[in-house]
């Protein structure tokens, strides 16, 4: 059992920084609430605080029912794996593994059980008389995730542990601390700057900005509903295209004018937009809620643009267009067959029920 409770929590460095700014956060008993959002937005701080490694400037934070602002690192039943994994050289990776079980004087035979079986699930157990220095990253990885399981913390926390490692090794990395997870059954604090990792490995995720939690859901929650123009542009790839543009009205229908072209909001989105009616907006469209016009029946004409397109790259399963209104340059991901010419007009249809609006000033979603 580990609820995670951080109650209204800041950090200011000693320079006058200010890190992390009053986080409410509850991180429920076998969750895995992943923290994301660009450098510099707090997310290491954060989480260092909850290990012990960081005072915290106000406010508290509780483990279940007791507070622990003031319990030292190592009594916090925590175990953290680091960006930079923070291997001991000079140890072999079975002595990295057991050292924090040494030093607090566990039974041997129990440490030697408990460094197998983390070796076994982590797959590791060839390597346990080698150096850190004869291994791969991604096998680093897995001795810095192995000495944090073999603790067996009530918590586990970690600070962006793919970071160091390829592309491709960073995908297959993912799907073993999702296997782990799922055999683990504790509760995970994950930080990273990949909305990627976050989106597929968080059962909720927090993103923050500036100190700020600007948002804290579900993966598909805040996809489908950002609560601002950052949220909406900093998860999912490629980012949501934004066009600034009016609203205006024209027989009883409410159109959202770009410019060069006029889309026809949905009856739905009325109410939530009628304070803007004559005013600016910013419409967010995520690239693959764009379709080609050739696939959408004859009552799209009032949610068709007409662009030029000046890019196109087949990726194999689909293809990105590069778009360009005059005025926006935005793109669409369509079906692989799709090949329009370059620097010719095409015809592209926006999926009006799935778009957004922002304010322009507060850049608060609007619909
Ligand atoms: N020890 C420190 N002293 C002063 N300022 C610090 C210290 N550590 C971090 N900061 C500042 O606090 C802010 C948040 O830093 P933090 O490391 O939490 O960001 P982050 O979200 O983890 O970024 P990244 O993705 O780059 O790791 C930054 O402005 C950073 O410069
Ligand atoms: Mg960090």
């Amino acid at each position: 059992m580990a609820r995670i409770i951080l109650k209204n929590i800041s950090k200011a460095y000693k320079d006058g920084v200010k890190a992390v700014k009053n986080i409410d956060l509850t991180i429920n008993d076998n969750e895995f609430l992943v923290l994301v959002g660009p450098s510099g937005c707090g997310k290491s701080t954060t989480l260092r605080m909850i290990a012990g490694l960081e005072d915290i400037s106000e406010g508290s934070i509780q483990i279940d029912d007791r507070v622990i602002n003031d319990v030292p690192a190592k009594d916090r039943d925590i175990a953290m794996v680091f960006q930079n994994y923070a291997l001991y050289p000079h140890m072999t990776v079975l002595e990295n593994m057991s050292f924090g079980l040494r030093l607090r004087k566990y039974p041997l035979e129990e440490i030697r059980k408990r460094v197998h079986e983390a070796a076994e699930i982590l797959n590791i157990k060839h390597l346990l008389e080698r150096r850190p220095g004869q291994l791969s990253g991604g096998e680093r990885q897995r001795v810095a995730v192995g000495r944090a399981i073999v603790r067996k913390p009530k918590v586990f926390l970690f600070d962006e542990p793919l970071s160091n490692l390829d592309a491709k090794m960073r995908v297959q990395m993912r799907t073993e601390i999702h296997k782990l997870r799922l055999r683990l059954q504790t509760t995970f604090v994950y930080v990273t700057h990949d909305q990627t990792e976050a989106m597929t490995l968080g059962d909720r995720i927090a993103v923050m900005k500036d100190g700020i939690v600007q948002q804290c859901a579900d993966p598909m929650t805040i996809y489908d509903h950002p609560v601002n123009k950052f949220v909406a542009g900093f998860i999912g790839f490629p980012p949501i295209n934004l066009m600034t543009g009016r609203l205006l009205r024209r027989s009883g229908k409410i159109f959202f004018d770009e410019g060069r072209f006029q889309v026809k909001l949905v009856d739905r989105m009325y109410p939530a937009v009628t304070a803007y009616e004559g005013k600016e907006v910013i419409l967010g469209v995520r690239a693959e809620d764009i379709y080609d016009k050739l696939l959408v029946s004859e009552s799209s004409a009032d949610s068709t643009v007409t662009v030029i397109c000046e890019v196109v790259e087949p990726l194999g399963s689909e293809v990105y267009l590069y778009l360009n209104t005059g005025r926006h340059s935005f793109i669409a991901r369509v079906a692989a067959h799709n090949r329009p010419e370059v620097n010719r007009e095409m015809s592209l249809v926006f999926d009006m029920n799935k778009v957004h609006f922002f304010d322009p000033t507060t850049e608060q979603t609007i619909i």
